[in-house]
């Protein structure tokens, strides 16, 4: 594995910016001509960033010793509402559970093949196991706003955890499947009520064979709102989807407009793939929430 270091005395925002990183990996995220956009600095942090891709075949290879325990020190780095640290993960290496949870979530090869899989939960049960000793109420817990806690800490410590595994040279891809039968997820993973697996992360040592690349976002300038919300102009829609054509050209993956996929997969209850009937799973699960 290629090993990464950051020289910390070497102080990004003071070292003169090297723009042909930064300007390379802008093309590449957004497809547009970049001109001389300017840099705040470019460094090893972004640049492990901007590279992202999602990993969906691994070489056979374990992860390397220690590699589980940086993934999640780094994500346990991740700021937490309130410091309730509402979170926890559930590490599956067992090829067999793996395979059941490959079955769970439609069949997606990845789940099980990577040596890794780390389900993300949001863990309700923690505080109220604490409150429970304590003799205190733990009303709060029942309001959907402690639900939100959770699956926030959950997806901010796995954000961490990506960065930080592509960093080690290694890939993953979420697995946000893992909500489309949450009963039978949480029954394989033993979660006790009022925890729930948000997603899943597979994880592993990417396969040379099937590299990857990055796949352009939305331009910045419909996402990035200054002093108040503007609504998007099709022209940039349109724009994008050229553009994630292009992509899917290159990768040769069927060709289809972004504004396609994105508003087929939001078009009714049958494009979730079991999910809308998640109130009904959470309140299975221990959820009441007010
Ligand atoms: C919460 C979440 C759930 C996802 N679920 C799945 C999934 O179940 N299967 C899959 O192959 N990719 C899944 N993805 C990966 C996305 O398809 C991918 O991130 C997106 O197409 C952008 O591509 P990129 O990550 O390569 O930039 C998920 C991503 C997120 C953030």
């Amino acid at each position: 594995l290629p090993t990464r270091t950051l020289d910390l005395n070497d102080n990004p925002l003071s070292a003169p910016p090297s723009l042909g990183g930064w300007e390379a990996a802008l093309r590449a995220r957004y497809r547009e001509q970049s001109g001389a956009r300017p840099s705040a600095g470019w460094n090893e942090v972004l640049e492990t960033i901007l590279d992202h891709r999602s990993v969906r075949r691994f070489r056979a290879d374990p992860l390397p010793a220690g590699a589980l325990e940086t993934i999640v020190a780094a994500a346990q780095s991740a700021s937490s509402s309130s410091n309730l640290q509402a979170w926890s993960v559930v590490a599956v290496e067992d090829p067999e559970r793996r395979a059941r949870l490959a079955a769970l979530v439609g069949g997606q090869r990845h789940v099980a093949e990577a040596p890794l899989v780390l389900v993300f939960l949001a863990d309700l049960a923690r505080l109220d196991g604490a409150a429970r000793r304590r003799g205190a109420p733990a009303e709060g817990l029942n309001y959907l706003d402690s639900f939100l806690v959770g699956v926030v800490d959950a997806a901010l410590a796995a954000q961490n955890a990506v960065v930080a595994l592509e960093s080690l040279g290694l890939g993953s891809c979420y697995i946000g499947a893992v909500r489309n039968r949450p009963e039978e997820v949480a029954a394989e993973l033993g979660l006790p009520p009022k925890v729930f697996a948000v997603f899943g992360l597979t994880i592993g040592v990417p396969d040379p064979a099937a590299a990857t690349a990055v796949k352009p976002r939305l331009p910045p300038a419909v996402v990035l709102h200054r002093e108040r919300y503007q609504a998007a102009e099709s022209t940039e829609l349109s724009l994008y989807d050229s553009r994630l054509r292009s992509f899917q050209r290159e990768q040769r993956m069927r060709e289809q407009d972004w504004t396609v996929q994105a508003t087929e997969r939001v078009k009714g209850p049958e494009a979730l793939s079991g999910r809308h009937r998640l109130r009904d799973a959470l309140a299975a699960l221990g959820f009441h929430l007010r």
